[in-house]
């Protein structure tokens, strides 16, 4: 004997139930508008080469100093459960050549689980799905209005109201080592009154001070340099023609020049999606921007990338909290199956396969073969319809059908039953 540990690891959840139905909903609603924008689906493995996320995200980031599942296979080789998509995109697309000319921008979308050791709360645990985009070989601003224009479009469908987007510039390399040496100037004589983890991040790469949780490092942060002050022209260029474009496709937005993203990947453009209902350290629903050195900096063409993510079940969470309804598909005729003769009743077997072969979903009354029982739990699974098998009907070769909201009951022959369930759910 041994004792099972019965709980999930601490920052995991099951998902089942009611969550299967807003997934399914966001789900559905998230593929549709791919599919009008034209992204194509890519599926990557859930763990990589530690190389892939540590080289990409960056060494000094959080992520990578604390947050990722990291173990030695059997030969010993560093691989890490994955963070996030982008790196492993990247890699793909470079690794299978995906990046001919004829071929650009390359558009692709992913939905998957990902990994991050967080300390757990509201909004925020350690395995989360997300959905991205990313779209690999252009650099036009107009792209950077378009990709953001869908991770509206998104949030739109699903039935959100008052979301923000904030967006900002970071520059180039160029204007980002500008901004951080005059950075570093201001911040210094604030060493003292940093966190230790401010200390270590003024020393390796200050602009990730402002990832930092603590709101005393953070005020500091932001009470300095702005880095759009220090964009090149190049940038400055291509920034106003972003906010141009989202103008002119009235898509509201905020400028955010605290805002930088945990990420050492990103160049130019950056945005987040966030909410107001949603505590200020869990308050991103989705974020990304433009990662123009990364395809390069994986062995591929020097081709600038920009891409999204959203939390999926962050998504879920608000969506309850706010009361937003899931919209299901139309459903299936459903009918709950009461046969009170089992095991031997190869009548009742057949019925059932006449229904399902005709679309009908069923579930059978396994457990119990009392027709009251059987009814309550029809009403109890939600279903409106029973269909009831017992000697009489065995005898008859028919089919007693239940409507449970309108508490009638029909008796049907065999070769009447899909068609007089059909009209009975106005199906037909
Ligand atoms: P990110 O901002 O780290 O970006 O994650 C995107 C979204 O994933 C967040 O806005 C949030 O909704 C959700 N999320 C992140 N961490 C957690 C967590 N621990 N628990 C629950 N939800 C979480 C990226 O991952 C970039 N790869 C996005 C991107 C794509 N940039 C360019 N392309």
């Amino acid at each position: 004997m041994f004792n099972l540990v019965l709980n999930s690891p601490r920052g995991t959840f099951d998902i089942y139930g009611n969550e299967i139905k807003y997934r399914d909903f966001i789900i559905n609603t998230v593929r549709d508008l791919f599919d009008i924008f034209n992204f194509e689906e890519i599926i990557t493995p859930a763990f990589e080469y530690t190389e892939v996320f540590s080289k990409s995200i960056g060494v000094s980031t959080d992520i990578v100093q604390k947050e990722m599942y990291t173990f030695p296979d059997r030969k010993g080789r560093s691989l890490t459960l994955r963070p996030e998509g982008t790196a492993s995109v990247v890699r793909s697309a470079v690794e299978k050549k995906m990046l001919s000319s004829g071929s650009l921008p390359v558009r692709l979308f992913y939905i998957g689980n990902m990994f991050r050791y967080e300390r757990p709360q509201k909004g925020r645990t350690r395995e989360f799905w997300q959905i991205g985009v990313e779209s690999l070989g252009s650099g036009e601003p107009m792209l950077d209005a378009e990709i953001m224009w869908l991770l509206d479009e998104i949030f739109f469908k699903l039935g959100f109201k008052n979301l923000e987007l904030n967006i900002n510039c970071i520059g180039c390399t160029s204007c980002k080592e500008s901004f951080t040496s005059r950075f570093k100037k201001y911040i210094g004589p604030f060493a003292g009154d940093l966190c230790t983890d401010c200390k270590r991040r003024l020393k390796e790469n200050p602009l990730r001070i402002f990832d930092c949780k603590v709101s005393q490092c953070l005020e500091k942060a932001s009470g300095g340099p702005k880095i759009t002050s220090f964009l090149c022209t190049e940038c400055e260029d291509h920034f106003e023609k972003v906010k141009f474009f989202l103008k002119s496709l009235s898509i509201k937005y905020k400028i955010s020049d605290e805002l930088v993203r945990g990420f050492d990947y990103y160049t130019g453009t950056i945005f987040e999606m966030t909410s107001k209902e949603l505590e200020s350290a869990q308050n991103a629903l989705g974020g990304g921007g433009r990662y123009n050195k990364l395809l390069k900096e994986f062995g591929g063409p020097d081709m600038p990338a920009i891409g999204f993510a959203i939390g999926l079940d962050r998504t879920i969470m608000l969506m309850k909290e706010l009361r937003i309804e899931y919209k299901q598909k139309k459903g299936r005729i459903k009918v709950y199956f009461i046969s009170t003769k089992r095991p031997d009743d190869l009548y009742s077997l057949k019925i059932l396969k006449i229904l399902r072969d005709a679309g009908i979903s069923c579930e059978t009354n396994y457990g119990t073969k009392n027709i009251g029982n059987g009814v309550k739990k029809a009403g109890k699974k939600g279903f409106k319809l029973a269909a009831i098998i017992g000697s009489e009907e065995i005898k008859t070769r028919t089919v007693s059908v239940k409507d449970l909201n309108k508490f009638k009951q029909y008796n049907f022959n065999q070769a009447q039953l899909v068609k007089k369930i059909m009209e009975l759910t106005g199906a037909k």
